[in-house]
This record gives structure tokens, sequence and C-alpha cells, in this order.
């Protein structure tokens, strides 16, 4: 177990903070104790290029999707570009699908037809989903429920939301994502909730570039990072760096098929 690697569940490798160290950016992420990478887009012009990075890379995954965002970008075309791009061997989830009434950057009817389309077409595909929820906990939830939207799996990318409702995704068959925010001062809940899920259902992300963890912070944030995420899981729950890295890693694998 000394030598178990992470996987960044979660990471915006497409994104422009990168473009001009990108590749350099993989290999340090690789070399410096990952496994995997699971990249992630969230409108379809994102979604092409993380399925670009992936094929071009064994240990990367793609996860293609319209953010909540982007709702509005979600026409019939794209839908069935989506559908197409979701048919490649290295795109492992539909996401980052779900709703975001904290920033309400589409209007929330849009935001949830956007959703409920992408999860009926994960479930065509027999793909697992990735959820962003800021601010919306009882909607998604309401819309997971609707939708079976667990039906091949999921993730609750960067949780915040309650104990409770963790419990409920858990028994529709999510699992739950922590990201930088886990390592914050003000964590309270997020560390309460990380404290007490089973430990087969836990993935760690960094959702770089942004939320980059403690002691990292005012920096751009990148997949070796993740790390500092696992750290401070391993030390919530009091185990090993090791066992936690061993344990996400093949709740990653799992959740999205990764051999
Ligand atoms: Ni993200």
């Amino acid at each position: 177990m000394e030598e178990a690697l992470l996987i960044d569940s979660h990471a915006h490798l497409q994104d422009k903070a990168y473009r001009d160290d990108r590749d350099e950016v993989i290999r340090r992420a690789l070399e410096g104790g990952l496994e995997g990478i699971v990249c992630v887009g969230y409108d379809l012009e994102s979604s092409l290029e993380t399925v670009e990075i992936a094929r071009a890379h064994p240990k990367i995954s793609a996860v293609v999707g319209i953010h909540p965002h982007d709702a509005k970008t979600l026409t019939p075309d794209t839908q069935e570009r989506l559908y197409q791009l979701g048919r490649d061997p290295k795109v492992v989830a539909i996401g980052e699908i779900g709703l975001d009434f904290y920033r309400d950057l589409s209007p929330r009817e849009v935001q949830k037809e956007a959703f409920i389309a992408q999860i009926r077409l994960a479930r065509e595909l027999k793909k697992p989903v990735v959820i962003h929820d800021r601010d919306a906990h009882q909607e998604v939830l309401e819309i997971i429920k609707q939708e079976k939207a667990g039906e091949n799996g999921g993730v609750m990318h960067c949780y915040s939301g309650s104990l409770p409702m963790a419990i409920e995704l858990i028994k529709l068959g999510f699992h739950i994502s922590f990201a930088g925010p886990l390592t914050f001062k003000n964590a309270r809940r997020a560390l309460e909730v990380a404290a007490r899920l089973p430990l087969d259902r836990i993935l760690v992300e960094t959702d770089c570039p942004y939320l980059t963890p403690e002691p990292l912070r005012g920096r751009r944030n990148e997949p070796l990072h993740v790390r500092e995420v696992a750290r401070k899981l391993a030390e919530i729950r009091r185990r090993a760096l090791a066992e936690i890295a061993y344990l996400t890693s093949k709740n990653t694998r799992e959740v999205f098929r990764i051999s």
C-alpha cells in the first residue's frame, strides 16, 4: 500500500490557464504520485478538448457535458454532438451537469431542462453522471430521484451539501467527491460530512484551475495538488495517506469503470 497512487477525479485541463504548459502540468502530476486524471468539460468546445487531451494521454479520461452556467447552449444539435462524443471509449461520464442557483448564469428553468436532458442522455449511453450543485440541493435531489440519475452511478462533485443528503445520494447510487474547500478554514460542514461517509464512496478532486487547496491557496491549482485534499481526508479519518490514496483511486476507477 506504500505505493498507492491518487486519481484527480475532476480537473479542467482544457482550461486556458494551462494553455502554455499543459503537458508540463500533466507530467508533473503523473510523476508526482497520480495514476490518473479525469478531465471534465463544461460546454461543447471544452468537451471536445477534453476528449482530445484524453486521446493523447493513456492515463487521462474525459467527461463531456454542458455546465449549468452554459445551459442555454444545449441546442438539439449540441445534444446530438454530445451523444456522439459520449460514445467514445475515452469518455467515462456525462458532466459536469446540474444546477447553479448561486451565480444563476442561465435561467433556472433552462438549467433544469438541460440537466434533465443530459441525465437522459447519460442513461441512454449507460454512463455515469458528474453533478455540479451549488445552492440548489433540494432541486438537484428531486431531479436525481425523478430521472433515476444514479442508475449507472454518478459523482456529486465538490460536495457542499449536508450529511443526510450525502447519505441519501449514496443510497441512490452516487459517490461523493471532495475538493480544495475541504482544506479551507471555514470548512466545518464539509469536514463533518467527510468524517462520516463510508470510505468506499468518497473521491478526491482538484476542480483545477479553481479551488486551490491549503496550504497552496492563492496559486493556480493543478492535478498534483489533489494530494492536499487527500492528506486532509487522511487526517480527518485518521488513516494513512497511502490508504486514502488506495481507496479513493479504487472508488474512482469503479464509478468511471476505468481499468
Ligand atoms: Ni468543475
